[in-house]
């Protein structure tokens, strides 16, 4: 029997967000180099993206290159660039198919043009799909993002478009890179490393967060069930008490 079965349809979290992590190690494992763990990576995102939206999620966030990660050696970092242009013009059919509309978070303008391109030229085509929106955070972290909201609300109440008294948590979402989306209710990062590294500090306040071991590139919608399981499992309190939640 698949995870899948034991999902329950009605319970589904609107919003996950994963940190691809152990592509590198993946590699290494089998005496390869960095970037065949990368390449082999894509599978896994392909799984990931289909399993959420067969089972009608509707925002997929995959963090896919960090801030820090510029930060890599010069031949990482251009092979992952020309993954990305590569697995983007070969996946848009797949992501029409599947009715998936591609959007990107992140500073877009320090990408490589014809990276850049790839992108818009995706996400023009899949603008008018209706099913899950798959975030990309590609030259993204949560510290830039927040500092760029901070700063256009400042210009904001300088230029008098709006006074101190209209910033509020739910104002100030609206100046993040999310706009218009759910904060993710589960969080799942592979390849045991425990941490956040910069990813959605704003939107996770109140997220599940799912640790597993599985290096990225053996991450399979199995995985994915089991995640959503482990999550089902859980009592979200928010601040409250359980007695409350029954009422
Ligand atoms: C995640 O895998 C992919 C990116 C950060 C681009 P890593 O490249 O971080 O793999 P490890 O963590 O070194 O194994
Ligand atoms: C986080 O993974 C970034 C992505 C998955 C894109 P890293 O491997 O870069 O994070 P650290 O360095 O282990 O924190
Ligand atoms: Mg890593």
């Amino acid at each position: 029997m698949s995870n899948k079965d034991l999902l329950e349809k009605d319970k589904l979290p609107s919003h996950v967000a994963i940190i691809m992590d152990g592509n590198g190690r993946w590699a290494r494992k089998r005496g390869n180099s960095r970037i065949f763990g990368h390449k082999n990576g894509v599978k896994a995102v392909r799984e990931v993206t289909e399993a959420a939206a067969e089972l009608g999620i509707g925002y997929l966030t995959l963090y896919a290159f960090s801030t820090e990660n510029w930060n890599r050696p010069k031949t990482e970092v251009d092979a992952l660039m020309s993954l990305l242009v590569k697995t983007i013009s070969d996946e848009t059919k797949t992501l029409m198919e599947n009715n998936v509309q591609l959007n990107v978070i992140g500073f877009k303008d320090s990408l490589p043009q014809r990276v850049r391109k790839n992108l818009e030229d995706c996400i023009e085509k899949t603008s008018s799909n209706t099913g899950l929106v798959l975030n990309l955070a590609l030259s993204y972290s949560s510290r830039w993002e927040i500092i760029d909201a901070v700063k256009k609300i400042a210009d904001d109440v300088s230029n008098k478009k709006i006074s101190v008294d209209d910033i509020n948590a739910d104002f100030f979402s609206n100046y993040l890179t999310t706009s218009g989306m759910p904060d993710p209710e589960l969080m799942i990062r592979t390849s045991g490393e425990t941490r956040i590294s910069n990813f959605l500090l704003w939107q996770l306040a109140y997220a599940e967060l799912y640790f597993c071991d599985v290096l990225w590139p053996d991450f399979r919608k199995e995985n994915f069930y089991e995640a959503l399981i482990n999550y089902q499992n859980r009592e979200r309190r928010f601040g409250m008490i359980s007695e409350q939640l029954k009422k």
